[in-house]
């Protein structure tokens, strides 16, 4: 058997309307929907070779490479592809960057297991369809199924495998929307989302969360295909409090907040006041993402720089989907 290498291409997301806690934690079935946004300034291009000379898999990361359980999860999703295809042994050389400065604190999952799963479902000959290659991704992290098809993407909520998965609702030209992230700790967060999603199960909060989010999961998607902002605004915001409180009352308390997020959160309010279209989310991280409409970013940008506590400052606008940009013969 000839052995293929191949590179794949995809963009991280900003959910709208948050992915957080599972109906079942070992297949990402998630507690309820959400909807993103693929950033396009945010990519992850990946390489897998599968190679007869390895034996065991090598992954490497903006030059430096993996250990531990960063290693463990890649090589558990390797298997995964491994078995998928049946005959395949060969292990793997794993080359991945990012576009975005390493330390920024923004690394990305969902980038990174989307361009993975792509790059490896393509070197191992797979063949599968976007939503196959999403559902796939869903298995390494929730959110890099979203990072799959292109656009605004929804991940639905659902209790077969087979029907959990990112699929655009609409596409990367349907509305100019950006992100302006504000940077105000580039310290890789104590607690992943990972084991967060888990201490979300014994939360009452969670509760309260999960009977709203399905009316904000429609509100969302409804305002985003009207291009309403107003509304649009309004759930993104409520969405991202809900899910802090959650975080903020799990056992352990996930305090993600720094004294920068509270005043990029407090500056948007008052932007918010004087007419510009701007909202925050925030993820499982202090850093504020103010999304906004095309017009607002550039005043929103300027002013963020002079926020205390913001500092850097990245601005993205809607990605496409995850590609493979090359395969050929691998050498090994
Ligand atoms: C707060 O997808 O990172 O960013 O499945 O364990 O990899 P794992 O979790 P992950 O969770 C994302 C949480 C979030 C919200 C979101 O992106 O929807």
């Amino acid at each position: 058997m000839r052995l293929l290498k191949a590179t794949a291409e995809a963009c991280a997301n900003i959910a709208f309307i948050k992915y957080w806690g599972n109906r079942d934690h070992e297949r990402r079935l998630p507690a309820n929907s959400s909807l993103s946004m693929n950033l396009a300034a945010l990519r992850t291009r990946t390489t897998v070779e599968f190679r007869r000379d390895l034996e065991s898999d090598t992954v490497q990361v903006d030059g430096r490479e993996l250990g531990g359980k960063a290693l463990d999860r890649v090589v558990s999703h390797l298997d995964r592809i491994r078995s998928l295809h049946g005959t395949l042994r060969e292990k793997a050389l794993v080359v991945s960057e990012n576009s975005f400065p390493a330390d920024a604190g923004l690394a990305s999952s969902a980038s990174g297991f989307a361009a993975l799963t792509v790059a490896a479902a393509a070197a191992a000959g797979l063949g599968l369809r976007t939503d196959e290659l999403s559902r796939l991704s869903r298995y390494g992290s929730g959110s890099a199924c979203r990072s799959v098809p292109g656009g605004f993407v929804a991940w639905d909520a659902h209790d077969e495998d087979d029907r959990s998965f990112g699929r655009t609702v609409a596409p990367v030209g349907h509305w100019d929307l950006r992100d302006v992230i504000a940077i105000v700790d580039p310290a890789a967060k104590e607690v992943g989302s990972t084991e967060g999603h888990r201490l979300a199960d014994s939360n009452p909060f969670q509760k309260a969360r999960l009977e709203g989010s399905t009316g904000r999961y429609r509100a969302a998607v409804s305002a985003l295909l009207a291009r309403d902002w107003d509304r649009l605004a309004a759930v993104i915001e409520e969405d991202a409090l809900a899910l802090h409180a959650v975080m903020m009352t799990s056992r352990p308390s996930l305090l993600y907040w720094q004294p920068g997020t509270l005043a990029v959160m407090r500056a948007v309010r008052g932007w918010k006041a004087q007419g510009l279209q701007v909202a925050f989310t925030i993820d499982a991280g202090p850093n504020v993402h103010c999304i906004c409409t095309a017009a607002a970013t550039g005043e929103i940008e300027a002013m963020l720089a002079s926020v205390p506590g913001v500092m850097h400052i990245l601005s993205s606008g809607v990605g496409g989907p995850a590609v493979v940009l090359s395969s050929s013969w691998a050498g090994g």
